[in-house]
């Protein structure tokens, strides 16, 4: 009879066991990643998203949805080059929600959807990957946590550069002590964008439904310079230069300097360069204090391209310059560069994060996850409605909530199309 192994001897012997058998075997590939199914909605940013998504090892880019049947066709051709798969095309995102195989929505529809999209995803139980800004008001971001805490869903919001391998080595050298206690960061954005002129009421175009375009957003006439893009400009669906282009680097300036909400919100600037129907500042200053004695600037220039330095890092010992590729150096106080990196953006890094998040089923394992991500987005629309209520605004750092300020206060939410109000 055989003699009975004590635990030790039996788990000896099968890791040996097991070491032998690997050895006598062929090489095996290295398993393939569990299968995600996207459908992406919005198709100008989101074709670039869509077909980076498809060429992911273990996607499968299901739909591409576009109220604009022209863009929709585009994007289903260029994924098909991408990938070999041709997507199926719809218009009405509710449609991808309701196939039970699909796992993530893609948004990039204009900020108006943001929120509303995020969270009927997240109750459909879809894990969502959705731009920047994450949400068009403060009470939106608030409501997108919650959907994605109660239906346990991961919600990747497109700030990219948290992902470039690159910018977080920087990152980590700041963290890290490299040029001491960092106590301030400002961040510049310049372009030269032309004016929008005189909106005409013309017919809608015949490819566009623009009723399933305004979806959320109480319904305006159609007029010729606000869609597509433009909208940006109208507070009404977006958020203006610091919400578009903002946002990309004030989320790295609030992630390097270690801070959460501000306590006091200053703004300057407005509508300088031309007299249009463009509601949003082309020239626009945000200061933001936090505790502690922290502080970051915003600078937008946006019919003026003459560019400063994308992000800068004030420390004790010296300074950290980030590019707007992904570059950085370090510098001494005496502006002497003790360091140069060449980086990328982080785009496919990005996806990759919310690819892997999924699989593992650790949906807050996110490397711009919509917890955190709202902070930087909460920014934007602080300096907004400093902006535009003309005064600086004192919060509650806790929340981020505006102190002794009613009116300030009515910007936190927004009013909806009748059936659209988002619901967790
Ligand atoms: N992370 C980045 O680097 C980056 C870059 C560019 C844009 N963005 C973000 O992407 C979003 C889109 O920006 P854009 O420049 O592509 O704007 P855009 O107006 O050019 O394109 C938006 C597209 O969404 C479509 N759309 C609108 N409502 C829709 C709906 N209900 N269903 C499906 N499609 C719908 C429009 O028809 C249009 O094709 C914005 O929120 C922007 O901030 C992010």
């Amino acid at each position: 009879m055989e003699p009975t192994m004590n635990r030790r001897e039996f788990v000896g012997r099968t890791a040996l066991g097991a070491v032998a058998l690997a050895a006598s075997l062929p090489a095996r590939a290295e398993e393939a990643p569990r299968t995600v199914v996207v459908g992406v909605m919005g198709l100008s940013r989101g074709m670039a998203l869509a077909t980076e998504f498809a060429v992911q090892p273990g996607v499968e880019v299901r739909y591409v949805c576009d109220v604009d049947t022209k863009r929709a066709e585009t994007c289903a051709a260029e994924v098909e080059k991408a990938c070999g798969k041709r997507p199926q095309i719809v218009d009405d995102f509710r449609r991808i929600l309701e196939d039970q195989g699909v796992d993530a929505l893609v948004c990039a529809a204009p900020n108006h959807w943001h929120a509303p999209a995020t969270i009927l995803a997240c109750s459909a139980g879809k894990h969502v990957y959705v731009e920047k800004p994450c949400c068009h008001n403060p009470r939106e971001g608030e409501l997108m946590i919650e959907a994605a805490r109660k239906h346990n869903r991961a919600v990747q919001v497109g700030t990219q550069r948290r992902s470039s391998p690159s910018i977080r080595k920087a990152i980590e050298m700041i963290h890290g002590g490299a040029i001491g206690r960092v106590y301030a960061s400002r961040a510049t954005y310049a372009s030269v964008r032309p004016s929008l002129g005189r909106g005409k009421p013309v017919a809608v175009p015949a490819e566009l439904n623009y009723d399933l375009w305004q979806g959320p957003a109480p319904r305006m006439d159609y007029l010729d310079n606000r869609v597509h893009y433009n909208w940006h400009w109208f507070w009404h669906w977006g958020n203006g230069e610091l919400g578009n282009n903002g946002v990309h680097t004030l989320d790295l300036c609030r992630w390097g300097l270690q801070v959460d909400n501000p306590v006091r919100v200053t703004s300057c600037g407005g509508r300088y360069r031309f007299a249009d129907d463009q509601e949003t500042p082309d020239t626009h200053t945000v200061g933001f204090e936090f505790e502690g004695n922290r502080a970051i600037t915003w600078q937008g220039h946006s019919c003026n391209g003459y560019g400063e330095d994308f992000v800068n890092f004030y420390g004790e010992t010296g300074t950290l310059c980030l590019d707007d590729g992904g570059d950085f150096k370090l510098l001494d106080l005496d502006n002497k560069v003790v360091l140069e990196e060449k980086g990328t953006l982080g785009g496919p890094e990005h996806i990759a994060d919310f690819l892997t998040a999924i699989r593992d089923e650790a949906p807050t394992r996110l490397h711009c996850e919509i917890g955190d991500a709202y902070k930087s987005t909460l920014l934007c629309h602080l300096g907004n409605i400093a902006h535009r209520t003309g005064r600086s605004l004192r919060c509650d750092a806790a929340d981020g909530k505006i102190l002794d300020d009613a009116e300030a206060m009515k910007h936190w939410a927004r009013d909806y199309e009748p059936g659209w109000e988002p619901k967790v």
